[in-house]
């Protein structure tokens, strides 16, 4: 093999990869796994009571501690016609990965 083609190699291998890297993050991963069935890929909810992350001053807006307090335990505002379950229905869901996914949701959809 040439030298020629081990540097077209390594381009496409490492291009390959840096791809993987942008086309799922760990906090996307868990996004599109445990949340985006009811919040959308968008973020712009799937269903009529879940709130529009993209929506400027919207629940997005709230401090980060208030945001994973509610989704660790679950959260349904008064009156409203569904709730957020705690982790998103999977209590083996880490707080680590909460956190993660937090980061993305607000990184990815904040208005
Ligand atoms: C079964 C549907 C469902 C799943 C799955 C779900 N959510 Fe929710 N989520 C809701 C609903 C409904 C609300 C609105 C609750 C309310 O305000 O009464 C909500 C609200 C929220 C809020 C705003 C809290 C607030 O003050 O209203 C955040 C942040 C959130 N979800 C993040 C997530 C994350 C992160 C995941 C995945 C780990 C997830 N959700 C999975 C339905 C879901």
């Amino acid at each position: 093999m040439n030298r020629s083609m081990l540097r077209l190699i390594a381009l496409i291998l490492g291009s390959t990869i840096a791809g993987c890297a942008l086309a799922a993050s760990p906090g996307q991963t868990i996004y599109e796994t445990h949340c985006s069935a009811c919040h959308g890929s968008d973020g712009k909810g799937a269903f009529p009571g879940v709130p529009d992350f993209t929506q400027k001053n919207g629940v997005l807006s709230l401090p980060a501690a208030v945001l994973l307090k509610r989704i660790e335990h679950g959260y349904q505002a008064p009156g409203a016609p569904m709730a957020m379950p705690a982790r998103g229905g999977d209590a083996s869901l880490t707080d680590q990965q909460i956190k993660l996914v937090l980061g993305y949701v607000r990184s990815r959809f904040r208005g």
